[in-house]
């Protein structure tokens, strides 16, 4: 499978390992193309859409290991970061990502723009259209921000991340994560997300790829941090099942995968978390409960983290910690949905 990357002969990009791409005659006709023009969450996204991210992923890291890691494929395209709220991983990444795709990146620091005027979201993404900015990447505190700016841009945006609702490039990157682990199936493997569920953006986008991927997965928290997922789980995601539960020793037992989510200390106020040691003391991931897992799992957290509270710092920084490859593979997934979603014929 080709991945479409617009070429310089310095700068070819190969076909992802494994996959070939004879340039035969008819070879374009087969190739998959992305019919998406934003990507707002995982939920629309077929397995199809998913393998052309984790394949253009791919091309993108064989780019990352080059000397000079970058390519053509989107010079002269604008691409504007509008976070709303505080990112590191996030925005520097899709920066980084922009820039290796040769495009022109654009950070708006919403502190120090008309935003503290007063100025409305759907003002200011139409102001950035103006100003030329074809695709945009968003990141906002409430849910639903982004599909409301795609009704008001005529370019391509990307959820960077809304209230607790979505944060699609982080759950494709976690999969992405996975599968070099795992190989491409994900059938059978037991994955534990573990933590902050209610309020967390990152379990919600993993539910869809990650179920869709056939693992058999688990979220775990406490229930005040579960509500509304029991329910979510008896109906399905798209009638793909998952396990809700407290018990975490039921949960970590034989997984493959335990992702630890952030316990955001703000919750302390809406009384959902008696205390921080509490939560640590009863559902915090140590050493010790991570023996219950497989002997080759590992250990996942989407970031920031709060050590010593959802998870030990010796787990962290342990030897199956994966968490630093999370953060190298968001910039190649982002380097990928910007290529695809720039790339795509309008
Ligand atoms: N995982 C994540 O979204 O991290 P940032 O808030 O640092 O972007």
């Amino acid at each position: 499978m080709s991945v479409g990357l617009e070429r310089e002969p310095s700068q070819a990009v190969e076909p992802a390992s494994g996959q070939s791409d004879s340039g035969g005659a008819g070879r374009a006709a087969e190739r998959p193309t992305w019919p998406h023009r934003h990507l707002l969450d995982t939920d629309v996204l077929t397995g199809g859409d998913v393998e052309l991210v984790m394949a253009t992923a791919d091309a993108m890291k064989q780019v990352l290991a080059r000397p000079i890691p970058t390519v053509p494929a989107l010079r002269g395209r604008n691409v504007t970061l509008l976070f709303y709220e505080a990112s590191t991983r996030t925005r520097v990444s899709f920066e980084v990502a922009g820039k290796n795709l040769s495009a022109n990146v654009v950070n708006i620091a919403t502190a120090a723009s008309s935003v503290t005027k007063g100025e409305s979201l759907v003002d200011t993404v139409r102001t950035l259209e103006a100003l030329g900015a074809q695709l945009l990447v968003i990141r906002h505190g409430v849910s639903g921000a982004p599909y409301l700016a795609a009704r008001h841009f005529g370019g391509h945006i990307v959820n960077a991340g809304d209230g607790w609702h979505a944060h699609p490039t982080q759950a494709l990157l976690d999969l992405y994560t996975i599968r070099e682990r795992l190989g491409q199936s994900l059938a059978g493997r037991k994955v534990v997300v573990l933590g902050d569920v209610l309020h967390s953006r990152v379990a919600r986008s993993n539910v869809w790829t990650l179920t869709a991927a056939g693992a058999d997965l688990w979220l775990c928290g406490p229930a005040t941090l579960l509500r509304g997922f029991e329910a979510w789980a008896r109906v399905g995601a798209a009638g793909r099942r998952f396990t809700v539960t407290s018990d975490v020793n039921a949960a970590l037992r034989d997984a493959d995968v335990v992702m630890a989510l952030r316990v955001q200390r703000e919750r302390m106020a809406s009384a959902l978390v008696p205390s921080l040691r509490e939560y640590a003391a009863r559902f915090g991931l140590t050493a010790e409960r991570l023996e219950l897992a497989r002997p080759e799992a590992f250990v996942m957290h989407p970031g920031p983290m709060n050590e010593g509270v959802e998870i030990a710092p010796a787990v962290a920084e342990g030897p199956r910690s994966v968490i630093t490859t999370q953060v190298a593979n968001g910039v190649a997934v982002r380097m990928a949905v910007l290529q695809l979603l720039a790339g795509r014929v309008a």
